[in-house]
This record gives C-alpha cells, sequence and structure tokens, in this order.
C-alpha cells in the first residue's frame, strides 16, 4: 500500500530519506556513497539514510532500486508503515520512487510455506512525503496492473488456462460501461476456419479460445487501436519438443496475453477515453498423438496457406489467425501485439529491452518514446521489404520457419506482418523481458517483469 502526504508524520515505524552526496543531514556524521544504507535507532524507530551519489549521474533507473533495496533491507523486515522522504520534489524522480516501491517490492512466494519465525513484514503501508498529485496516484494504478500481469504469469501453467484467463477478462469489465466481448471457443474457430490457432492447440485437452474485449471509450467516429496478446499457457515445443533448460520456463509463454490484462486493468482505472479492442489469442502448445505436424499445412482465417517448418514456432501462428480476424471484422487503425515470440530476439537483445517492430515510423517513435518514459525499455529491430524471401515456402504460401540461420526475431516479425493488412502495426517480442531468472535485475527480483505494460499503456494515455 501506498499514500502520499505533504508534511512528515511521526506515527511511522520507520523513516527513509534519501540523500544526493550534497545532501547533508546533521544527524549523519559522514558522507555517504551511492548504494550504501546507514541505518540509526532512533529510540525504536528505525531511521534508514540512503546515499544517491551525485545527482547529476543519478538514473531514474538507480533510483528505483536503490528504493527496492532500502525497503526490503534487512532492517525493515519487521517494520509495517515505513515513510520516505524523497530527496527532490522533480516529479518523474518521485514516480521513480512509486516504482521501485511498487514494481520492486513484489516478491512471488504464493507456494512457499511460511516460516513461523520469520515475521517479514511484505506489505508494508509507504507513505511518501511530498505534495499528492494525480499524476502519483496513476503511477500506483499502473503498478498494480503490472503485478496483475506477473500474478498471471508467475503462477502454473494447469492453473492459468484459458478458462482462467476468460474468468480474469470477465472480472475486468465487469460493471464497465461501453464494452462488448467476442469469445471464440473451439466450436466457433473451427466455424470461421481459425485453423492455424486451433492446429496450435490441437494436442491440449483444453479449449483455444480467442477472446475480444471491445472498449468504446472514446467518439463514435475515432478509429479504434488494438492490443493483441500471445496466450500460450504452456509451450512445451509441440512434437518438436522443447529441451530441458528450455521448457522450464514456459508457463511465462502467455506473458503477452498477461500483458492485455494488466492494460485492461490500467485502462479503467485510469478512465482512459478512447476506442480500444483487447485481443487475446490462448492455446496451449502440447505434446501428444493429436499434437499437430511438422511439414503439415494448414489454411488460416486469411486463406493464406502455412508450411509448419516448426510445431515450436507457434505463437506467429496464433496471432496470425487474431490478427486477421481482428482486422477482418473490427477494422482497426492501429495493432500492437505483445508476444514472448522468438528465443532469437533474446540472443539479439538480451534480457532488459523487448524487441520493436513496425510497418510504420511515426508508430515506432512513439512506442520507443513511451519506452524511454516508462523506463519498460524497447529496441526497434528492422523488418524490411526483402526479409519476405526467408519466409517463402514450395509448398505453401508462407513458411511458420526461416530459411536462412539468423535473425530469427525478424522472421518472425516478418511473418506477423504478413496478417496485418494495411493496418499501422507495431511487434512487441517480450521474450527475453517478460522473465527474470536467478536473483533478479535491476528493480526486478525472480519471476515475471510484466514487460510491456507499462509501457502501453503510458502509450494509451498519452498518444
Ligand atoms: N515461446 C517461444 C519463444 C521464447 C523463448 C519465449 C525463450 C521465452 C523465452 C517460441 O514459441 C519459440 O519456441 N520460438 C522458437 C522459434 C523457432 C522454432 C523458429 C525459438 O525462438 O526458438
Ligand atoms: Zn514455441
Ligand atoms: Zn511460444
Amino acid at each position: 500500500m501506498i499514500s502520499f502526504t505533504p508534511k512528515s508524520k511521526h506515527d511511522q515505524e520507520a523513516t527513509i530519506v534519501l540523500l544526493t552526496s550534497k545532501q547533508n543531514d546533521k544527524r549523519l556524521k559522514k558522507d555517504i556513497e551511492k548504494g550504501e544504507i546507514f541505518p540509526f535507532l532512533e529510540g525504536k524507530k528505525y531511521l534508514l539514510f540512503v546515499g544517491l551519489g551525485n545527482v547529476d549521474k543519478l538514473t531514474l533507473t538507480d533510483l528505483r532500486i536503490q528504493i527496492r533495496k532500502a525497503l526490503m533491507s534487512f532492517f525493515l523486515k519487521k517494520v509495517k508503515s515505513v515513510e520516505v522522504i524523497p530527496h527532490t520534489k522533480d516529479e518523474r524522480a518521485v514516480k521513480a520512487i512509486i516504482e521501485g516501491a511498487l514494481i520492486g517490492t513484489y516478491t512471488w512466494d504464493k507456494y512457499k510455506s511460511k516460516d513461523k519465525d520469520d515475521k517479514v513484514v511484505k506489505d508494508k503501508h509507504v507513505t511518501i512525503v511530498v505534495e499528492p498529485k494525480k499524476e502519483y496516484e496513476q503511477t500506483v494504478a499502473v503498478c498494480e496492473g503490472v503485478k496483475l500481469t506477473r500474478d498471471l504469469i508467475n503462477d502454473n501453467a494447469d492453473l492459468i488456462t484459458s478458462d482462467y484467463l476468460e474468468k480474469t477478462i470477465k472480472g475486468l469489465i465487469k460493471g464497465q460501461k461501453k464494452v462488448s466481448l467476442e469469445i471464440l471457443n473451439e466450436k466457433e474457430l473451427k466455424a470461421k476456419g481459425l485453423n492455424l490457432h486451433l492446429a496450435v492447440n490441437q494436442g491440449s485437452p483444453k479449449e483455444p479460445k480467442l477472446i475480444i474485449v471491445k472498449y468504446t471509450g472514446g467518439k463514435k467516429d475515432e478509429g479504434y487501436t488494438a492490443i493483441v496478446g500471445k496466450g500460450m499457457t504452456f509451450d512445451t515445443g509441440g512434437l518438436n519438443l522443447k529441451p530441458t533448460n528450455h521448457i522450464e520456463t514456459m508457463r511465462i509463454d502467455m506473458s503477452g496475453a498477461g500483458a492485455v490484462c494488466g492494460i485492461l486493468k490500467n485502462v479503467f482505472k485510469l478512465g482512459i477515453k478512447k476506442n480500444l479492442l483487447f485481443v487475446l489469442g490462448i492455446a496451449e502448445n502440447a505434446i501428444g498423438s493429436l499434437a499437430y505436424k511438422p511439414g503439415d499445412v494448414i489454411i488460416g482465417y486469411a486463406g493464406k496457406s502455412v508450411e509448419i517448418g516448426n510445431t515450436d514456432a507457434e505463437g506467429r501462428l496464433v496471432l496470425a489467425d487474431a490478427f486477421s480476424y481482428v482486422v477482418k471484422n473490427y477494422k482497426p487503425i492501429k495493432m500492437v501485439d505483445i508476444a514472448t515470440l522468438t528465443g532469437a530476439c533474446v540472443v539479439a537483445l538480451g534480457f532488459d529491452y523487448s524487441g520493436l517492430f513496425s510497418n510504420n515510423d511515426e508508430l515506432a517513435e512513439e512506442l520507443l518514446a513511451c519506452a524511454q518514459e516508462t523506463d519498460d525499455r524497447a529496441w526497434r529491430l528492422p523488418i524490411y521489404p526483402e526479409i519476405k524471401e526467408y519466409i517463402k515456402s514450395p509448398i505453401a504460401d508462407l513458411k511458420n520457419t526461416s530459411t536462412i540461420r539468423g535473425g530469427g526475431a525478424c522472421t518472425a516479425a516478418e511473418f506477423l506482418h504478413q496478417f496485418v493488412g494495411d493496418t499501422a502495426w507495431a511487434h512487441l517480442d517480450i521474450a527475453g523481458s517478460a522473465f527474470v531468472e536467478g536473483h533478479g535485475r535491476f528493480y526486478y527480483g525472480h519471476g515475471a517483469t510484466g514487460a510491456g505494460v507499462r509501457l502501453l499503456t503510458h502509450y494509451l494515455l498519452n498518444f
């Protein structure tokens, strides 16, 4: 929980004082270095000085990291209420502090047994000593959307099924006006010919679903922007089975759909008045005797035939059908998809940046600006006219794998591009950025990061 107060209150169990190098506090009789935490005990109350170093060199990412470190420090283990005194009134810095406190202290421990002796207070009440502003409440709201996304991604694949995601979406739109919902289950997907989507789910006992939320928050004559998420509730790779060390985290393959849930929550909470389509392409890429086969040729909703070069390149198939269905039936003017699409994107960019692809420079620039502003980072990678040569098939219109070795994130993006028609479109490949393994990086702990939620919420709010 987080709140704001213009004046410091005295009923707090602890106080965190953020200090840059030149800001001396008379209680502190020494210089405090960047990253240093200096605790005092004032009676029963903890006072934590946190060093931020030279203000000119202090990035907002640093600030988020330091807040996380302070709030999760040993000294505050048993503290329920803590006040944070920022080093500045700067709005962007205060927002970073809020994010450090909310995004930074998120931990996934649902399945860890609670040690009786370990009385760590996790959900501390954090009060930031700053004049309250609408913008700060907005940041808090966005962080709650990020949390929903992370919870959905982190939990077991057999819990977060297509049914579960449907319930989540229904819960989010309940009581909202100007909303309509279309759900295509297996039967409807068959009747309408979304055969690529169906093929991917063929080996699974669970229901494939295409969920479309239409929200007319803007003016009647304004075009719709579609946000489309890849929702592979588990990706075994199918008959091209993923090996050990690659399969273990594949419950995260619905991170795109998870992000769509978080963004949807944010749109309502922030009262964003736009015409939007929220689309979740949900399937499970399971292995078994019913699973679709390498070498198969499948004709999807757009009427294009696709040769299956590899059953593990399944995300693009589900998205291809989702795109063609949405483009034909809802005619959005803009479409942004978000997907854990390729391991190649991780090779290209690592874990800190999502790959951004677009057929529209203006849209790409706007999204990059949002990525910069929110620290939900993205880096543009290319698609270009000649690249489509690499996804040609001798026996079908397209192939779901590439004929060349490198650039797998780009050829996957080009495959998607084949299904957007004239729509201004951007694709975020979050295969690397969606999840942190090990002990964390920056201000994220182990697990899902909520990649794309802050970026796209900011986009919908500002563009
Ligand atoms: N879901 C994976 C991509 C992925 C990799 C997500 C690592 C998160 C972390 C995707 O469906 C996949 O398996 N892609 C293949 C495509 C290949 C077979 C052409 C890949 O990237 O290896
Ligand atoms: Zn795959
Ligand atoms: Zn996948």
